[in-house]
C-alpha cells in the first residue's frame, strides 16, 4: 500500500517537473530579415484537376443528368450499358419500349441514341433519369432543360403512329414519388436531329428529383443529349460549372490549374489517351467514353471550359498531354507495361499537340483558333506552359518519344515552357533518370510527385535547399500527406503546410505546386484522401483545403530570410514573404507539435518602435486526428483576428496549427 503511495508521489513529482519545464521553456526566437530577400515564384500555389472520384461528371460539371447521351458501356462497369440510369416510364395504361440504336447518330463521335416507342400512350410513355444520386433542385431557381430528337420512322401502314403529325411530349421535373415540380411541353416533328430547349422552375426544393420526358401519342421518337443544367452556374456560363465547387476552388486563389489529369491523360492503354480534340466544339459532338477511373467521362467539361475557368479565376492554364507512351501499369502486352505509340503515328500525334497550341493561342482565323473563336473566345487564351508526360517510367521508349515532341515544340514554339516528368516518386530510379534526362535536354521545368506519410514532410523540410539553381525549375505537381487510414486529419494538413514552407523558402526553384487529388464525390471515390469532398448539395472542406487556401491567399513574390533559433528541431517551421503589389509582409508559422510553442518574433530591419496593423489567421483544431466531417460545422477552419504588431512581438503558436500574420508595413 505504502509502496503504491510512493509510486504515485514520484509520478506526480515527475509530471510537475515536465509541466514546469514546459512552462519555463525559453521561447523560440523567430527572426525575419525584412531587408534580406530573394525573388520567388508568385505562382507557387495552384490546383490539379483530374476527372477522378466523379470530379467532372457528377461533380464540378453542372450537368444534372447522368448518361445524357446514352453512351455508357460495360467497358466502364460490368453492369453498365447505354440505357443505364434511364427508366422506361409507362404511365396509366401506357405501354411502349426503349431501345438503343446507332444507325443515324447525331454525330460520329456520339454514336448511340435512344428510340422510344409508344404502343399505347395511356398517361404518357417515356424516360426518366435520376441524375447522380438524385437530381438536386431548388425552389424558384431556373434550370435549362434540353434534348435532341427526331421522329422515328414508324409508318402508318404498320399501325404504329403517324409521322405526318407531330409527337407531343412533356418534359418534367418530378419528385421521386411522381409529384410534378415543373413542366413544359413540345411537339417533336421531322426526321432530322433538332434541339428542343426550355426553362424549368421547380415549385419545391428537393435533393432527389427526376427529369421525366413523356410522349403522348402512338409512334416513336429518337432521343439524345437529354440535359438539365442549373442556370446559376459559376459566372453564369452556359455548359458551365457547379457554382459552389468552382467557388471553393477560386477561393484558394490558385495561380494555375493543371488539367485534365494524371493517369487519365494516358487512359488505359496506348491508344486510349485523352485526346483534347474530342473535348472541344458543340457538346453533342464530343466523345463520351470511359475514363481510367472506372466510369464515364462526357468531356462536357472539356478544354474550352477548362481554359475559360482559368480565365474566370485568374489562373494560368497548365494542360498536360501524354509523351506518346501509355502508363507503365497499363499497356496491352501480356504482362502489361509501358508501350509507345508506333513511330509512324508520332508525326500525327505531335501535330495534335501543335494544334492544341494553335487552338489556345492562334489567331481567330487560324484553323484551330477558329474552333476556339466559334466557341465564343476569339482572343487567344495565352497558353504558356505545357506538361508532357505524367509519372512515366523513364525508359528508352519514353525518352525517344518525349525528345521528338520536345524538339518540335522548342523549334516551333520556343515561347512555351515544356514541363517534363521525373517519375511517380520523390526519389528512386525514375526520379534519377528523369532528372538526368531533363539535364540532358535542358528542360526548363520538371514535375515531381509524392504521396507520403506526414513524417516524410517533416523529415524533408530542407529537400529543395540544396537543389541546383542552374537546372530545371520544379513543379510539385501532385503531393499529399497520407496519414493513418488515409484520412484528412489536421496532422496531415500540418505536414503539407510544413512542406509548403519549404517550397516557399525555395520559391526560386519550386515554381508551382498542387495538392492531389482535388475533388471527390462522397460515395464515388476511387482515391483518398482528397482536398474537397462533395455531395449533390454540400461541399466539405478539409483541413488540407484550408492549408492550400491560406498559402494561396497569402502568397508572395519575394522570400525574406527567416530563421528559427531552434533550427529545424521539432515540428516547428516558418517562412516569410512579401506581396509586392500590396507591400504586405506575410509570416507563416507551422507548429506540428501536440503542445503550444512560445515564439518571440522579430522583424529585423524595421524601426524598433514600428507598430503595424495585421491580420492573424490561425488554422487549428481539437487535436491532430481532427477531421471536418460536417460541411456546416467544420472543426478545423481558419479564424482571423485584426491585431497590431510591433517590430518584436510574442506569440504562442497553438498545438497543431498554421498561423499566418499578414502585416501592413
Ligand atoms: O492523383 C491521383 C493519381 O496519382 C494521378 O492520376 C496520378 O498521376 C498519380 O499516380
Amino acid at each position: 500500500m505504502k509502496q503504491g503511495h510512493k509510486g504515485v508521489r514520484i509520478l506526480f513529482a515527475g509530471l510537475l517537473l515536465i509541466a514546469s519545464a514546459i512552462a519555463d521553456a525559453e521561447p523560440v526566437r523567430l527572426t525575419v530579415q525584412v531587408d534580406e530577400g530573394k525573388p520567388i515564384s508568385p505562382d507557387l500555389v495552384g490546383v490539379f484537376f483530374e476527372d477522378l472520384n466523379y470530379a467532372a461528371d457528377g461533380g464540378i460539371y453542372a450537368e444534372l443528368v447522368q448518361n445524357r447521351s446514352f453512351q455508357y458501356s460495360p467497358t466502364e462497369q460490368p453492369d453498365w450499358h447505354p440505357l443505364k440510369f434511364w427508366d422506361l416510364e409507362q404511365r396509366g395504361d401506357g405501354s411502349g419500349s426503349l431501345t438503343v440504336a446507332d444507325m443515324r447518330p447525331i454525330h460520329p463521335n456520339n454514336t448511340l441514341y435512344a428510340i422510344l416507342t409508344v404502343n399505347t400512350p395511356g398517361e404518357g410513355v417515356g424516360i426518366a433519369n435520376g441524375g447522380f444520386d438524385g437530381i438536386p433542385v431548388k425552389q424558384g431557381e431556373c434550370y435549362n432543360a434540353s434534348f435532341w430528337a427526331y421522329q422515328a420512322f414508324m409508318g402508318r401502314m404498320w399501325g404504329r403512329g403517324d409521322n405526318s403529325k407531330p409527337m407531343p411530349v412533356t418534359l418534367r421535373l418530378e419528385t421521386n414519388a411522381g409529384k410534378v415540380l415543373a413542366e413544359t411541353s413540345f411537339d417533336i416533328q421531322g426526321r432530322t436531329w433538332t434541339k428542343y430547349a426550355a426553362e424549368l422552375v421547380p415549385s419545391e426544393t428537393v435533393k432527389d428529383a427526376r427529369l421525366v420526358l413523356l410522349a403522348h401519342e402512338q409512334g416513336g421518337i429518337c432521343l439524345d443529349m437529354v440535359s438539365l443544367f442549373p442556370q446559376k452556374t459559376f459566372r453564369n456560363r452556359p455548359n458551365g460549372l457547379r457554382a459552389d465547387l468552382a467557388q471553393a476552388i477560386a477561393d484558394i486563389h490558385p495561380k494555375f490549374v493543371r488539367f485534365p489529369g494524371g493517369c487519365l491523360v494516358h487512359g488505359g492503354g496506348i491508344h486510349q489517351y485523352y485526346d483534347w480534340k474530342d473535348s472541344v466544339g458543340p457538346v453533342e459532338q464530343r466523345k463520351s467514353e470511359h475514363n481510367s477511373w472506372g466510369y464515364s467521362q462526357t468531356k462536357g467539361f472539356g478544354y474550352f471550359e477548362f481554359f475559360q475557368f482559368c480565365e474566370d479565376i485568374g489562373a494560368l492554364p497548365l494542360p498536360v498531354v501524354t509523351a506518346g507512351v501509355c502508363c507503365q501499369h497499363a499497356g496491352s502486352s501480356p504482362n502489361r507495361g509501358q508501350e509507345g505509340l508506333p513511330m509512324d503515328e508520332m508525326p500525327a500525334y505531335i501535330q495534335d499537340v501543335l494544334d492544341l497550341i494553335e487552338w489556345a493561342n492562334g489567331p481567330a482565323d487560324s484553323k484551330w483558333g477558329a474552333v476556339r473563336a466559334t466557341a465564343g473566345h476569339p482572343e487567344p487564351f495565352g497558353l504558356k506552359y505545357l506538361g508532357v508526360g505524367n509519372e512515366d517510367a523513364i525508359t528508352s521508349i519514353f525518352k525517344e518519344r518525349f525528345r521528338m515532341i520536345h524538339d518540335v515544340l522548342k523549334q516551333k514554339h520556343p515561347e512555351i515552357v515544356v514541363i517534363g516528368t521525373v517519375g511517380p516518386f520523390a526519389s528512386g530510379s525514375d526520379y534519377d533518370a528523369g532528372w538526368a534526362f531533363s539535364n540532358e535536354l535542358g528542360l526548363e521545368m520538371v514535375d515531381e510527385h509524392y504521396y507520403v506519410n506526414p513524417e516524410w514532410f517533416w523529415e524533408n523540410l530542407e529537400r529543395y535547399d540544396s537543389y541546383d539553381r542552374s537546372k530545371a525549375k520544379v513543379y510539385v505537381g501532385e503531393y499529399a500527406a497520407h496519414d493513418r487510414g488515409k484520412r484528412n486529419t489536421l496532422r496531415s494538413a500540418m505536414a503539407e503546410a510544413a512542406g509548403l514552407i519549404g517550397f516557399e523558402r525555395n520559391g526560386d526553384v519550386v515554381r508551382f505546386s498542387s495538392y492531389a487529388p482535388l475533388l471527390a464525390r462522397r460515395g464515388h471515390t476511387q482515391w483518398t484522401p482528397d482536398m474537397i469532398y462533395f455531395s449533390g448539395t454540400e461541399v466539405y472542406l478539409t483541413p488540407n483545403y484550408y492549408v492550400q487556401q491560406l498559402f494561396g491567399q497569402n502568397s508572395g513574390d519575394r522570400y525574406l530570410k527567416t530563421t528559427l533559433d531552434s533550427g529545424d528541431a521539432g515540428k516547428l517551421t516558418a517562412s516569410s514573404v512579401v506581396d509586392s503589389p500590396s507591400g504586405e509582409l506575410i509570416v507563416k508559422i507551422v507548429n506540428g507539435e501536440d503542445e503550444p510553442t512560445d515564439i518571440d518574433v522579430r522583424l529585423a530591419g524595421l524601426p524598433d518602435n514600428a507598430s503595424m496593423n495585421a491580420i492573424r489567421t490561425v488554422l487549428t483544431g481539437p487535436g491532430p486526428d481532427a477531421e471536418n466531417e460536417d460541411a456546416k460545422t467544420p472543426v478545423v477552419k481558419p479564424v482571423s483576428t485584426h491585431i497590431s504588431v510591433e517590430q518584436a512581438f510574442s506569440y504562442q503558436a497553438p498545438a497543431n496549427s498554421l498561423t499566418v500574420f499578414r502585416i501592413r508595413k
